[in-house]
């Protein structure tokens, strides 16, 4: 900073007309892209503004970046820099008034290398306090008291290029069983984001074993995922735009080899790579996850954007969907919890959980309610073709775009009464969480 100052923008919009205050949660349609490996050493000056940072350091989107906390300020700050170099981000808090804030600011600025970025959190609320910080290279000022997304929104901002194409975002679809239509699911909101909203999509098949992606668009494609996941030295966004396979205009397919010749036995970070490269210039990308519960499995959920869990209404989906969407959200406490939809509900002559007992185990309502229609998906299937390209005017076809809508920030799930369950294992489960 300072010195070095010149080319330092100012990160995040700060509204000097507003009145000092917590900023809200984060909305709903908006998208924080996960910061890099970098480095964050933090001074803060009230256990409040450390608590939130250190909340933050938890956060997913921070989750490659290594936080340190110290108490002390700017003073400590510059202390601690006289014999050592620099983090990538240095965040101060800063209780006192301006001249005394700048003058630390001035002797941090002596120590500090040129590439550090400075985020400041202070009381003071004055434009010419701004402009002053702004001279000396400050990246972001957030008015305390902070929240911990603030914390998360002001780091990740220092990375993200304001320049370059939106940064992908991306949906995970799971099942709460094998076989209840999650890659369905997918497959068909996938399509519905490309066609009805005109999103670049991909669809990534994550099921590398039996996954049907391939064969639900029709398509057989040489190259996938696979050679992405088996070969991490050469991923980048190039390469990776070479294994997709065009469907429609906006949506491409990342294929599963669906092929048995070697074991898919992966850690945790295996795909990491292949996200990141497909973030970079894709806005949406739907992950198919397979039905199981792995280091992989998990990573891929916590740090998705959002996440579907597809179940279909019988009381072991109920169990599973609620200790996914549980751990889910006690995973990821500053995001918007898991939404979920019932699948293949009114089999006949099947007994059935209802929707209203669904809402009520996971004390939300499911984004959408899909019948059990055999002669539709087994037709669409055996075409390879989406529900929506059979017939378009179906009412399930419009509730794939429903999905896709609320999944992309572009509705609200649509809110029921959920009756009182008359079902004695919903205490149970409730008791549980
Ligand atoms: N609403 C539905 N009605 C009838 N069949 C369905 C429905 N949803 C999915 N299916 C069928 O269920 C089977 C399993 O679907 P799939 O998407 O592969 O499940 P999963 O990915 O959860 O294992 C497929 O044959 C699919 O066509
Ligand atoms: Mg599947």
């Amino acid at each position: 900073m300072i010195k070095h100052a010149q080319q330092v923008a100012v990160a995040g919009p700060v509204d000097m007309a507003e009145s000092p205050s917590i900023s809200p949660d984060l909305a709903a349609d908006e998208h924080i892209a996960p910061a890099p490996r970098v480095s964050i050493q933090a001074f803060c000056e009230t256990v409040e503004t450390a608590a939130a940072v250190q909340a933050a350091g938890d956060d997913r989107r921070l989750a490659k970046a290594h936080l340190k906390i110290q108490m002390g300020g700017a003073a400590a700050a510059s202390e601690a820099y006289r014999s050592s170099p620099t983090p990538n981000v240095i965040l101060i808090e800063s209780e006192s008034r301006a001249e005394q804030l700048l003058e630390n600011l001035d002797q941090l600025a002596e120590v500090c290398d040129p590439g550090t970025r400075v985020v400041v959190v202070g009381r003071i609320n004055d434009v010419t306090f701004y402009r002053e910080l702004t001279k000396r290279g400050v990246s972001d000022y957030l008015i305390a008291p902070v929240g911990t997304i603030d914390i998360v929104r002001a780091v990740c901002g220092l990375f993200s290029q304001t320049d370059a194409k939106p940064v992908g975002r991306i949906l995970a679809v799971v099942g709460a069983k094998g076989g209840v239509g999650a890659s369905t699911v997918a497959h068909n909101v996938g399509w519905a984001i490309a066609r009805d909203l005109a999103l670049d999509a991909v669809v990534t098949d994550l099921d590398l074993p039996f996954g049907t992606a391939g064969l639900d668009f029709n398509q057989d494609p040489p190259q996938g995922i696979a050679d992405a996941v088996f070969s991490p030295d050469r991923v980048d966004t190039a390469f990776i735009d070479r294994l997709l396979s065009k469907c429609t205009d906006h949506l491409s397919l990342l294929a599963a080899p669906a092929t048995l010749d070697r074991v898919y036995d992966f850690n945790a970070e295996a795909f990491d790579g292949v996200l990141d490269a497909l973030r970079t210039n894709i806005p949406c990308i739907v992950l198919d996850v397979p039905h199981q519960w792995s280091a992989w499995t998990k990573r891929l959920l916590v740090s998705a954007d959002d996440i579907l869990v597809v179940a279909s209404p019988d009381l072991a989906n109920l169990r599973n969907a609620k200790n996914i969407v549980d751990i889910l959200k006690a995973g990821r406490p500053n995001d918007h919890r898991p939404y979920y939809c019932l699948n293949q509900v009114g089999v006949p002559k099947r007994p059935e959980i209802t929707p209203a007992d669904f809402a009520k185990a996971l004390e939300d309502d499911p984004v959408a309610v899909i019948p059990f229609e055999p002669q539709l998906f087994g037709t669409a299937a055996n075409n390879g073709q989406m529900i929506a390209e059979m017939s378009s005017n179906h009412k399930t076809a419009e509730l794939f775009r429903q999905i896709a809508q609320v999944l992309t920030g572009r509705a609200e799930v649509k809110r029921s009464r959920s009756a009182l369950s008359a079902l004695p294992f919903l205490g149970k489960l409730m008791k549980k969480a």
